[in-house]
């Protein structure tokens, strides 16, 4: 299932400059995807564009703000110019800004920061690029959450406003996947907790594991839609 050929598939990736999103872009390009791959970081990018040379794909960096309301614009016209349609938006980009135990303890200001980039970003990106979703061949958007955001976790101690951000994600996957029912395949993906800037040292996952279950849900067909997944299999919200 992983070993899907994704030949010839348009692909906009978020957060692709590290963690999870570059492991995704690398499986992506060896898939045969054609890939925007967007981030801050223009060296890391173009990092990412050199070590994508071994795939039959193709990876293209684009740098963006995602908190920069005018991003989501800018990439829905880097598509139409390109490519005039999309078949997959990848909103894989997010931020964890504090780790205190108590949501009391944040700094300030950290959960509006946090819903900026891993809520109001995806919300935006997707009403940018719907016309170019409608017109691309069988379009899937994933939405990258974590078991952080789980009704199970929301019980769990420490990363409140993480918690909460992807909580809400959640909530914008199940009313995406109800009102664009038919036309654009919607669901999230839960990564696992796997060893990055934002998951840290100890966490006991590569991200190359990660991108396997990337891997596994694009395989779905697009009558999956709604639907919460790790590693290829389904998971409650
Ligand atoms: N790692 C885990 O254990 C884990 C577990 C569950 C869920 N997740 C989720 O998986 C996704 C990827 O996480 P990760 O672990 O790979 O994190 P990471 O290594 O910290 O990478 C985050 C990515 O998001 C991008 N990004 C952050 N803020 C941005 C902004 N304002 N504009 C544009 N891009 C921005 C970063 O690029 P620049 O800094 O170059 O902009 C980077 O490419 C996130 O949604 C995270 O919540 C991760």
């Amino acid at each position: 299932m992983t070993g899907a050929d994704l030949t010839g598939r348009r692909v906009l990736l978020t957060g692709a400059s590290r963690g999870v999103g570059r492991a995704v872009a690398r499986r992506l390009v060896r898939a045969g995807a054609d890939v925007i791959g967007t981030a801050r970081d223009e060296q890391l990018l173009d990092e990412v564009a050199r070590a994508a040379t071994d795939g039959p794909g193709s990876f293209v960096p684009v740098v963006a703000d995602l908190t920069d309301p005018a991003a989501p614009g800018r990439l829905a016209d880097v598509v139409d110019q390109r490519w005039g349609a999309l078949d997959v938006l990848v909103n894989n980009a997010g931020v964890m800004l504090a780790r205190d135990e108590r949501f009391e303890d944040e700094p300030a200001g950290t959960l509006e920061e946090t819903l900026a980039v891993n809520l109001v970003a995806p919300h935006r990106l997707v009403l940018a690029l719907l016309p170019a979703l409608r017109a691309g061949k069988e379009p899937q958007v994933v939405h990258v959450s974590s078991g952080a955001g789980t009704v199970a976790g929301m019980a769990e101690p420490g990363i409140g406003s993480y918690r909460v951000s992807k909580y809400a994600l959640n909530g914008l996957v199940l009313m995406q996947a109800a009102q664009l029912r038919g036309q654009v395949a919607v669901n999230a993906l839960d990564p696992g907790w796997v060893r990055t800037g934002l998951g840290g040292d100890q966490a006991p996952g590569t991200v190359e594991e990660s991108a396997f279950g990337a891997m596994a849900l694009l395989a779905e067909p697009t009558s999956v839609t709604g639907r919460f997944f790790k590693d290829g299999v389904e998971i409650p919200f």
